[in-house]
């Protein structure tokens, strides 16, 4: 497309799903014509050399309005939410943003985390009524969990968080956890725990906060955990109090290989928590 903005780029890094290649590839290719049908832009799906069920979704809109135009458009938000049932998008590089960085962006779902964020923002000055923990209470701490409206999908974060667990480095407990923890606009972070021979272990839930946080991801709704136990696994005690100063009131799925050992709501796994608010 010649005359698009060359500036106006997004990227996702795409796990596919095993099994669900030919379907997702198809969903692909039809995103990617009705992107051209509409001038949108053009999308490309690209695999990675080394995970074959890794891609590379590249996107270069052929400006901001097409971008939004996209992003409002029925038919484009089905063929995503289907997208996003067959793969886990971990990471989003928006090369679109504009100069003046502090302007709001329309052209990707984290256009509209910056939109909720401001309303979040101003509702959290007026009511200090909230629980501790609920972080839109602070007045100068994170917001909290928020479901964005209008979601693409829902995102299968118990499947994400068992293939996170496959990569876990557990040479001394051999006991492995994965967490996939699920930002406000949809986007998926995981992690494993990764043991060291001195000691410093770290556990699947704060990789996988700490990876979020440094990719710039601030609000959250969502983390489960899987390990492979008949009994629930929950957090450990350090993990709760990172996640509920980062993440606040956390759904927290809990599963095994097989099924899902319970949900909680984090301030019921964190009693009396300490939190920036008493600082
Ligand atoms: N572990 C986690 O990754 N998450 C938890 O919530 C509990 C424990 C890890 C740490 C260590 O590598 C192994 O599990 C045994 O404690």
């Amino acid at each position: 497309m010649d005359s698009s903005d060359k500036n106006r780029l997004s990227v996702a890094l795409v796990d596919v799903a095993e099994g669900k290649e030919a379907e997702f590839l198809a969903l692909a290719d039809q995103f990617a014509a009705l992107l051209v049908r509409r001038k949108y832009g053009i999308s490309e799906m690209i695999r990675d050399e080394a995970h074959p069920l890794r891609f590379y979704s590249v996107r270069r809109w052929h400006d901001a309005a097409a971008a939004a135009a996209c992003h409002a458009d029925l038919e484009a938000q089905s063929l995503t939410a289907r997208l996003y049932r067959l793969a886990r998008i971990t990471h989003i590089v928006n090369g679109a943003r504009p100069a003046d960085s502090r302007r709001l962006i329309l052209d990707d779902q984290r256009a509209r985390v910056e939109a909720d964020r401001r309303t979040g923002f101003d509702r959290r000055v007026s009511d200090r009524t909230r629980a501790e923990g609920d972080r839109r209470s602070g007045p100068d701490r994170r917001l909290g969990p928020r479901r964005l409206q209008h979601r693409a999908g829902e995102v299968d974060l118990v499947a994400a968080a068992r293939r996170a667990r496959e990569h876990a480095d557990v040479t001394f407990t051999h006991f492995k956890v994965g967490a996939a923890l699920e930002t406000a606009d949809g986007l998926v972070v995981t992690g494993c725990n990764i043991e060291t021979t001195v000691g410093l272990t770290t556990c699947a839930e704060r990789v996988a906060m700490f990876k979020a946080l440094s990719e710039g991801h601030r609000m959250f709704t969502r983390i489960a955990i899987v390990a492979d136990t008949d009994q629930p696994s929950p957090p450990c005690g350090a993990c709760r109090q990172v996640l509920w100063e980062f993440g606040g009131n956390l759904q927290v799925e809990l599963a095994n290989l097989k099924e899902s050992t319970g949900t909680h709501q984090l301030k019921d796994l964190l009693p009396l928590p300490f939190g920036p608010r008493l600082l």
